[in-house]
């Protein structure tokens, strides 16, 4: 009944001219039953163009205009990749202080990425969407994807690891879950942020080949395989053009080649021309003139470089209106997708469900890297006095890191989480060890604990050796925090080694008590110069509100640790090619990436470099047989496809996960290739004793380069060799095959 009084009125108000009703009386760009490029159209027909212009550009810190005449919301976007940023006032950077918007903090993407577990992903995307989707965002500004090239960049943990392969595939689920809310995904940074330090100012130079095949591919998937609906352009150049308005990049590429029909959106502060901005691809430009991420004037958003001097180019003519227009049906059709969606779900916020989502994806993101003498799991029945050594055991990370960082409903940090789980069956004894940064607080957002210590490193690595002389085992957990020069947004580390005297505190602890146990908690590879001392190693992540339940369970062995490394772990900084070739930071802003497609473990066998821990490892508490592989062919045509099967056993006395790679290696190739590269893997989860095949099927997607000669990509014909491997150091099996 309602319907149709608006409607007339709508008309009677002149707002609604009668030709543009839909049937059902509604206009169409309300109608939900007409195609979206219809509605965007006659939405876009009934706008001003101070309304056009008015979308472009933000109106605060994480809004921008809807069209109120027209019943249009506005955006508002929300950090980040791992929860969902406490609302802040209009124009601040700090928390507004809200008593509801505690959220629950999900691993970060390092650890998913660790999971190997597409379905892990999903249901990250489908929790991360619910938070948003209720604290009503439309705009998650996440997931980010950029390469570990080095281990020194600041913001790694926010990414997925140093392979396209398992960045593009890890990628997807998360996009398509988070969407699923509508919510719109804004995967991040376009292209090239590999680095934290000068990301205002760098410009990246590096070869169309290593661009496709290595930096672009996890964009590629989250666009045209996740169809993600916004994508937020980096703040570095590229070409000597912003990576938020860049033709080769925006709209050569990703609109041009790829398809994409979303939104650009600037990253906060990254828009530096007019001009550029309207024409080199650029939608909505967010956090300038704020001189990068710290104030603003008050009239700030109407001097954005999208905003008035916009308008003044389009009074004059001297700019289309056609232009403004591209950016506007980008807009509206993400409206569509989300605020204007009357069928989207409710979402939810802090439940129990999200903190057993996260809880789940750190336990399958945790890497058992080293276990001799099966120190690991505890054996509570055996084990009576446990200490616990180390900063990272008592101080949350969900504080700080720059824009990832959240108001978590709870964090269970690591000696919580042991306490909960041993600490009726055994002794728990706590040593702090060293001191790193005790503050932690980031836009409001303050450490319920205080962490401060003023006494030395000699009275307490002292104190902590003295424990560890009578304990049944020491658990030293350290390793990277979110301060400043660590793991954190806007700086890189200064060098691979652990800080704050940890390598000391570990080495005097080795020679304390021969059972101890070190869990490294980073973004990041770390140096380890006390390897040989220490029998087990644990890499364990950022892993948000149910960090130390996750870490608790793996080292009791409720849960099996199933997790691989995403990256490599280097002995030294040299054996990495960026460092190698002297090319990181770059040179008067200009970074020149030299070793091009020989990124990670792509570097380490082009050079014949043993990894401390090389990418795709992770153990388990159970052992694994692996059947000579298989394949149906022993040639492949060029539109045909080849299939690989291994046989995986578990032969050990409980269930456990393993993570099977394909590796592919071309044998001969009229340019240089990386002596293999990822391009496949299937986590199998195997009761004891139980026995599984896993199937790999490829087509010469799976053979290819990209030839930049050509602009395109070349499968050769000539020898191929299938590389089936728990890691890209460990291979069980090598079949040859031909392409035609
Ligand atoms: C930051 C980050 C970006 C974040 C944005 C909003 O500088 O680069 O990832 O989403 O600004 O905080």
């Amino acid at each position: 009944m309602l319907k149709p009084v608006i409607t007339l009125l709508c008309i009677l108000m002149g707002t609604i001219s009668v030709n543009m009703v839909g049937q059902n009386n509604l206009p169409i760009y309300l109608d939900e039953s007409k195609p979206i490029e219809q509605r965007v159209e006659d939405a876009l027909s009934r706008m001003t163009l101070e309304e056009k212009v008015a979308m472009c550009h933000a109106q605060s810190k994480f809004s921008s205009a809807g069209v109120p005449r027209l019943g249009i919301p506005e955006n508002w976007a929300t950090d980040g990749p791992h929860g969902i940023r406490p609302e802040v006032l209009w124009d601040e950077w700090d928390q507004a202080g809200w008593t509801n918007d505690s959220c629950i903090a999900f691993p970060a993407l390092t650890c998913l990425a660790a999971t190997w577990d597409k379905d892990l992903s999903a249901l990250y995307g489908k929790s991360i969407g619910e938070e948003a989707r209720y604290r009503n965002k439309n705009i998650l500004l996440g997931p980010g994807v950029n390469i570990y090239r080095t281990p020194l960049n600041g913001r790694n943990f926010e990414y997925m690891g140093e392979d396209p392969f398992l960045a593009s595939k890890m990628v997807v689920p998360y996009i398509q879950g988070v969407q699923a809310n509508g919510v719109a995904a804004c995967v991040k940074h376009y292209a090239l942020n590999n680095q934290e330090i000068d990301r205002h100012t760098v410009n990246v130079n590096v070869d169309d080949r290593t661009l496709y095949e290595i930096y672009l591919p996890a964009f590629k998937a989250a666009v045209q395989e996740g169809k993600a609906w916004a994508i937020m352009g980096a703040y570095n150049r590229y070409k000597g053009e912003w990576a938020c308005h860049n033709q080769y990049l925006l709209n050569d590429i990703l609109r041009g080649e790829w398809g994409f029909d979303g939104v650009v959106v600037s990253d906060w502060g990254g828009v530096n021309n007019t001009k550029q901005a309207i024409y080199n691809g650029l939608d909505m430009e967010f956090g300038s003139w704020t001189d990068g991420l710290s104030e603003g004037a008050s009239n700030a958003y109407d001097n954005y470089y999208l905003a008035n001097p916009f308008l003044k180019l389009l009074y004059s003519g001297e700019v289309k209106v056609e232009e403004v227009d591209k950016k506007v049906r980008n807009i509206l059709r993400l409206a569509f997708r989300t605020t204007m969606n009357t069928k989207r779900p409710w979402g939810s916020f802090g439940t129990p469900e999200h903190a057993a989502a996260g809880r789940k994806i750190a336990e399958g993101g945790i890497v058992l890297l080293k276990n001799n003498n099966n120190v690991l799991p505890i054996d509570l029945n055996k084990t009576k006095k446990i200490l616990v050594v180390g900063e990272n055991a008592i101080k949350p990370m969900t504080v700080g890191g720059g824009s990832s960082s959240l108001k978590a409903k709870y964090e269970i940090a690591p000696l919580d989480g042991i306490m909960k789980r041993m600490g009726t069956q055994a002794e728990i004894t706590y040593a702090r060890g060293y001191v790193g940064d005790p503050t932690s607080e980031y836009n409001g957002v303050k450490l319920k604990r205080d962490l401060h210590d003023s006494r030395s490193a000699a009275e307490l690595i002292g104190e902590a050796t003295k424990l560890a002389k009578d304990a049944d085992v020491v658990i030293f957990i350290g390793g990277l925090n979110k301060s400043d020069g660590q793991d954190s947004e806007g700086n890189d580390r200064k060098a691979l080694n652990l800080s704050y005297g940890q390598d000391n505190v570990i080495a005097e602890l080795a020679k304390a008590n021969k059972n101890l146990i070190v869990v490294n908690i980073s973004g990041n590879a770390i140096a380890m110069p006390w390897i040989n001392d220490v029998p087990a190693i644990v890499q364990s992540w950022y892993n948000g509100t149910e960090s130390g339940t996750a870490l608790a369970s793996i080292l009791a062995g409720d849960a099996n640790p199933s997790g691989k490394l995403p990256f490599t772990f280097p002995v030294k900084l040299d054996d990495n090619g960026a460092h190698k070739l002297g090319d990181y930071p770059g040179l008067n802003k200009e970074a020149t990436y030299h070793e091009s497609i020989f990124v990670g473990y792509r570097w380490i066998d082009k050079e014949k470099i043993k990894p401390l821990f090389p990418f795709g490892h992770g153990l388990s508490y159970t052992t694994f047989e692996y059947g000579k592989a298989s394949a149906d062919n022993k040639e492949m045509t060029a539109d045909g496809k080849i299939s690989f099967y291994v046989s995986v056993k578990n032969t050990g006395n409980r269930e456990g996960a393993e993570v099977v790679q394909l590796y592919i290696s071309d044998l001969k190739s009229s340019l240089p290739r990386p002596v293999k590269e990822l391009k496949g893997f299937e986590k199998v989860n195997l009761k004891p004793g139980e026995e599984k095949t896993v199937t790999f099927t490829i087509d010469k997607t799976a053979l290819s380069f990209f030839d930049d000669k050509k602009h395109d990509w070349v499968a050769e014909s000539g020898d191929f060799e299938a590389l089936i491997g728990v890691s890209a150091t460990d291979i069980k099996s090598k079949i040859g095959f031909k392409l035609k």
